[in-house]
């Protein structure tokens, strides 16, 4: 049974999207996906750690050659953006003239977006697509494009599914959000 609301430290959360909803939706991201790059193999760069779940998830949904790298930044400390993002682990594979498609736990000022497509646009590339599995329009700071986007939420912190509250929650199959 999916709980209806889970607590992190003080923090109380109700259940938002659960997990056949994700699953429904990730099959549809990856039939898209799967329709544009029938003829090119796709360079993956997934974004650790929020984007590990729905990596994995889509990945196996999608039958086309891919291969993956990871990437690793952090801008958050608790439920507030900090503003500035670091790298802590770079890509590993030669990106020059790749299509790279880069995976997003969610996409909020964007800023983290900005910057990770600057430093892969120095990898010359042949193109990036974003995929995102939630988006928050009302947050965006920063010119924002997600090509594909899984679904777009209101301006309330979320978890589950890869994302965290300080490291906890990523486990949860489900999304849930914070209680106001
Ligand atoms: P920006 O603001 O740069 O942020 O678009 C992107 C990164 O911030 C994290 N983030 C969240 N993490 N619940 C989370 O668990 C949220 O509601 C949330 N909003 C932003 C996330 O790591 C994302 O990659
Ligand atoms: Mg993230």
């Amino acid at each position: 049974m999916t709980k209806q609301e889970i607590s992190i430290g003080e923090r109380v959360f109700r259940i938002y999207l659960d997990e056949s909803q994700i699953q429904a939706r990730i099959r549809e991201l990856a039939a898209e996906i799967q329709e544009q790059y029938t003829h090119t193999e796709l360079a993956i760069v997934s974004v650790l750690n929020g984007a590990f779940m729905f990596t994995a998830d889509l990945l196996r949904k999608l039958d086309i050659p891919c291969n993956l790298n990871f990437i690793r930044v952090s801008s958050y400390s608790g439920t507030e953006t900090t503003g500035k993002v670091k790298t802590v682990m770079g890509l590993g594979d030669n990106l020059s003239g790749k299509h790279i498609l880069l995976i997003e736990d969610i996409v909020d000022t964007g800023i983290t977006l900005q910057e990770l497509i600057q430093q892969l646009q120095a990898e010359q590339p042949a193109s990036i697509r974003v995929c995102a599995l939630l988006v928050k329009p009302e947050k965006h700071q920063a010119p924002v494009n997600v090509h594909y986007a899984g679904f777009v939420i209101p301006d309330a912190f979320v978890v589950g599914y890869g994302l965290d509250l300080d490291g906890q929650g990523r486990n949860l199959p489900h999304i849930y959000q914070l209680k106001s």
